[in-house]
């Protein structure tokens, strides 16, 4: 009778693990962060591929900001959990992941699928999806700085174009936001992202290289103290200390979301950020409707206009345990169709080359044919596994610029030293 029990209870605890487990296959569990539309967005994705799929994918919400982004996944992923099974990874932090064996090859997947992988920018894929040869992830969409301008105030005071270099755009700003400012006290002549948070080094990115500066890492050596960095970073204080065309919370609060919002409500004329922010500039209730042009980023006089490349990347746990399921929701994130509902839905350029060439989408959104070029030229960040951690450095420093307290050439040696520092620890 005993034995009975026994041998009854030890079959019920298997089933229960069974039972556990294919219900753990059978669950997506999908991390992704963004502003409050994003997520919204994706909830009703998740809704259709479960109608299509019978696959349920939940949601796992997470913040706006890249690096807690990166933190939160960081977290599950050192402690081998086996949620999220899928999530999307911003292009800084791809090979990070890849190095740590943090993400699940799919290289077999897309054999097994037949899936043409030939759609996607071939460059971008090189540089950011390929790890050891193997295809680690896939673009799901890439981004590229911009800057945004108000098409009806350059052509009210007479500038027939958007500036092509700094001082153009110096000069503009100063012009226009004198005059408007006696009506309107909040007016700034440019808004861009310089709160100490990854944004800042892709707008260091695009105001250093556009002067041939950058940061340069090679042979185990950085190179951030160049007269080109120092020029660049003089620049980014004077538009807020010397020319104050930039407002002053610029180093404290502007992430992507605070600039978009100081534009979108008509406080500024120009405005640096990533394609996402047309589609609401153009949205109901955005004050400038109809009021926005699209240029490449000015540059300074000797140098070329530059862009960082930006983008989100869409990869799967290696200690996920629904991986076939994870990998049949990748294949319907980044298929055409969802591909060009991100473009036409959230303006939101996808990682696929065959949707800009849509109808649709180049009716809704014309600038679409431009930017495929813009992604050929962007230039990237360092790609290393410790990347975040030389970003840290470099953000401290250039805020500490913004904020007055380094002077820019202190501030590039400075973050040249520590830098380096963390490369000897990684060379060892
Ligand atoms: C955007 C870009 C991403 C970048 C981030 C910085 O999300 O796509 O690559 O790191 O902005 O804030």
């Amino acid at each position: 009778m005993f034995k009975t029990k026994f041998t009854m209870s030890i079959l019920s605890v298997v089933l229960l693990i069974i039972t556990a487990r294919c219900a753990k296959e059978d669950v997506v569990t999908f991390a992704v962060g963004g502003a409050p539309y994003e997520v919204e967005f994706w909830e009703i994705l998740l809704d259709e591929f479960e109608s299509q799929t019978g696959t349920k994918v939940n949601l796992l919400r997470q913040p706006t900001d890249t690096d807690q982004r990166r933190q939160g996944l960081v977290i599950a992923l050192k402690s081998r959990r086996d949620e999220p099974d899928v999530f999307l990874m911003d292009v800084a932090w791809v090979t990070q992941f890849a190095m740590s064996d943090w993400l699940e090859p799919l290289d077999e997947y897309v054999e097994r699928e037949k899936m043409n992988t030939d759609v996607f920018f071939d460059r971008v894929v090189n540089l950011v999806d390929k790890y050891r040869g193997k295809t680690i992830a896939l673009p799901v969409y890439v981004d590229g700085g911009l800057l945004y301008y108000r098409k009806d105030l350059l052509k009210k005071y007479g500038y027939g174009k958007p500036p092509h270099t700094w001082d153009e755009l110096v000069e503009y700003a100063i012009d226009i936001q004198g005059d408007l400012r006696r009506t309107n006290p909040d007016f700034y002549g440019f808004v861009w992202q310089g709160a100490q948070y990854e944004g800042l080094i892709c707008n260091f990115l695009e105001f250093s290289a556009s002067n041939g500066g950058g940061i340069v890492i090679k042979d185990g050596k950085i190179v951030l103290n160049t007269d080109e960095n120092i020029e660049a970073t003089q620049l980014m204080y004077d538009l807020i200390h010397r020319y104050k065309i930039s407002p002053p919370n610029t180093f404290t609060e502007m992430k992507e979301e605070e600039v978009r919002m100081f534009f979108q409500q008509g406080n500024a004329l120009f405005e640096r950020n990533w394609p996402y922010a047309w589609s609401l500039h153009q949205s109901e209730k955005s004050e400038v409707r109809d009021k926005v042009g699209i240029a490449p980023l000015p540059r300074f006089s000797r140098g070329r206009s530059v862009s960082t490349l930006g983008g989100w990347h869409i990869g799967i746990s290696r200690y996920s345990d629904a991986k076939s399921k994870s990998f049949e929701f990748l294949k319907f994130v980044v298929s055409y169709e969802i591909q060009k509902k991100l473009a036409m839905e959230l303006g939101w350029n996808p990682g696929r080359e065959d949707v800009y060439s849509d109808d649709e989408v180049l009716e809704k959104s014309p600038h679409f044919a431009d930017l495929r070029n813009v992604f050929d030229n962007v230039v990237p960040r360092p790609n290393l596994p410790y990347y975040t951690q030389i970003s840290d450095v470099i953000q401290k420093h250039l805020n500490a610029v913004l904020a007055d307290r380094l002077a820019p050439e202190t501030a590039m040696i400075e973050a040249e030293r520590e830098a380096q520092k963390i490369i000897e620890i990684y060379r060892r």
